[in-house]
């Protein structure tokens, strides 16, 4: 074909993607296009709480820059709670703490964007932040106007003192996200809910992420506690393995911000780093880079960790070892290969083999340590890292660029946690898709004794303690849900516990069923409530430290 043929060809082609595309009605350039790789940048929140100022955010801007991290891929550099004054304007309107930001926000927005970074705000969805500053319900297009108009392209929304605003969490996610539709601006949107179950009541509808925790803080057990609530069963069944089935391009788990120079030394921040990349987390860097050591900049730049991070595959890693505190996780990537963490959290130092048939491999095949930066050379079968200390990883990428993918694993067949079939279902017999504090145990008390409510003891149930909470996904196939609650005799205390249904997430929901305070001692009240059409429930109980019990707990279906 001569070189006019060519473009006769390149031109029809491109006339009828034209006429396509126009005819289809169209989609949400947002919600497509945005953070298709987990988001990069810097936060300062975990740096510096709320004491931010323009002086320090500027200085933070031009660290960005001068130390590589911009370059590295660190786009950007989001205000956390603390930036706005105490009151709305005459209008209405955000506005900027006058001290610590004199020349407002617009300006700001101005400055980081001229250092090549993004603008990212903080705000909150209830009627507060979680600081006490003015959150944006009922003020959600005008808030969502101002970001727009000051440049921000980044949005961390949070969830204090939402359950008060008497919308579900979907109901409330939907109106932010069409009010920035509405503003015509690109603006990633990240749902700070502390981990109550975006990835189960679809978040990726309305942002971009969600929080699976409660707030990280600088030392490792808080650290591997997040990562678990996404890489392991912190915040869901053991069976899902991990949250990796719920994150993809433009739609990842958030264990939550990094530490990576908060904590006690360079294997600590190595660790932390090497999981994060691993669980395809957002990289929102927390320490004051300011003072950040060199050895601190080395990790949080390093090239071929961070691409693991952001390899366009964006296949969240997984567990495919667990025994005692040693750890490996794979994550297959784009290009055919794999990366493999071995990771030790035992005090005693450990060696670490890996299988090629754990990570979806075989044969002989080339490693290279992504933080030693060189290969390793070709391993027949298995490879195995020695005298890891505590907290030591290993990160390598196993495989031969340009093979055929490595498989991951399958993703959850829908009747294993779902109600599928008519008659009845047990919920001890599927998996819940979202639990947070101490729940549950199956088939006895949180004590460990037989279920045992008001003197009648009962065979099925789930042991809870209280603040807890189990969510269900019924898919609209449930007709009505049925249980008994009450404190279980194991219970040494006087205080009251609080059983309640609810039709959506924490934040935001319809209580079903409430059985007001209940005591010790008194006989299991009974639930029989019409969850007809509704997507999941979530059984809560509340109450200081009480041990209760769902006892039978189970769904019934009719034939249809
Ligand atoms: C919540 C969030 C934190 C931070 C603070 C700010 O606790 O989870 O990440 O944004 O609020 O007040």
């Amino acid at each position: 074909m001569n070189y006019k043929t060519g473009y006769k060809i390149s031109g029809i082609i491109l006339l009828i993607s034209i006429l396509i595309f126009s005819a289809v009605p169209k989609i949400n350039a947002q919600d497509r296009k945005l953070s298709l790789t987990p988001p990069m940048g810097f936060n300062s929140w975990n740096a510096f709480e709320a004491k931010i100022d323009e002086v320090k955010i500027k200085a933070i801007a031009d660290i960005m820059v001068s130390s590589g991290m911009r370059d590295a891929g660190y786009a950007y550099l989001v205000l956390d709670d603390g930036w706005m004054a105490a009151q709305r304007d005459s209008a209405g309107n955000l506005q900027a703490d006058p001290v610590k930001f004199p020349a407002g926000m617009k300006a700001l927005g101005d400055y980081i964007h001229s250092k090549g970074l993004q603008f990212g705000i903080y705000e909150c969805r209830g009627i507060k932040t979680c600081q006490g500053l003015p959150g944006c319900f009922k003020h959600e297009q005008a808030d969502m106007n101002s970001f727009a108009s000051w440049g921000v392209d980044y949005i961390k929304l949070d969830a204090c003192y939402a359950e008060k605003n008497g919308l579900l969490t979907t109901e409330h996610l939907k109106i932010f996200h069409d009010c920035i539709q509405r503003t015509g601006r690109p603006m990633v949107l990240s749902i700070s809910d502390f981990g109550n179950g975006a990835w189960a009541w679809g978040g990726k509808e309305f942002g971009q992420l969600w929080r699976t925790s409660y707030d990280i803080y600088p030392w490792m057990e808080s650290v591997y506690a997040c990562a678990n609530t996404s890489g392991g069963d912190g915040t869901s069944h053991p069976g899902f393995n991990g949250l990796w089935q719920f994150a993809g391009p433009g739609h990842w788990n958030d264990p939550d911000m990094l530490e990576v120079g908060n904590l006690k030394n360079e294997t600590e921040n190595r660790a932390h780093f090497s999981l994060w990349c691993m669980l395809a987390a957002p990289l929102m860097v927390g320490c004051d880079l300011r003072t950040a050591s060199d050895s601190v900049i080395r990790i949080l730049t390093a090239k071929e960790v961070i691409a693991i991070n952001q390899d366009s595959r964006g296949h969240q890693g997984y567990k495919v070892y667990q025994k005692r505190g040693i750890e490996i996780y794979n994550k297959p990537l784009a290009d055919g290969t794999t990366a493999v963490l071995l990771l030790n959290k035992d005090s005693l130092p450990a060696d670490i083999t890996v299988k090629w048939e754990q990570v979806g491999l075989k044969g002989t095949q080339p490693v290279r340590d992504l933080w030693g930066q060189k290969d390793l050379g070709i391993f027949n079968g298995s490879f195995k890292a020695k005298g890891l200390k505590q907290n030591g990883v290993m990160l390598i990428k196993v495989g031969t660029p340009g093979s055929e993918l490595v498989a991951g694993p399958e993703p959850t067949p829908l009747e294993k946690y779902s109600i599928t079939k008519s008659g009845t279902t047990s919920l001890r017999d599927i998996w819940y898709i979202m639990k947070s504090g101490d729940a549950p145990r199956y088939d006895k008390s949180h004590s460990g004794t037989n279920i045992s409510v008001g003197g009648i003891r009962y065979k099925k149930g789930f042991g809870c303690q209280t603040e807890s909470r189990i969510m269900f996904k019924l898919n609209g196939k449930a007709d009505r849900f049925k249980a008994s609650v009450g404190i279980d005799d194991s219970y040494k205390g006087t205080e009251t516990g609080n059983f309640r249904v609810l039709n959506e997430d924490a934040f935001g929901s319809r209580a079903l069923f409430d059985s007001k305070k209940m005591l010790k001692g008194a006989k299991a009240i009974n639930i029989d409530i019409d969850v007809k059409g509704l997507q999941f429930i979530l059984l809560e109980f509340r109450g200081k430290e009480i041990i209760g019990d769902w006892i039978d707990p189970r769904i019934e279906k009719e034939d249809r």
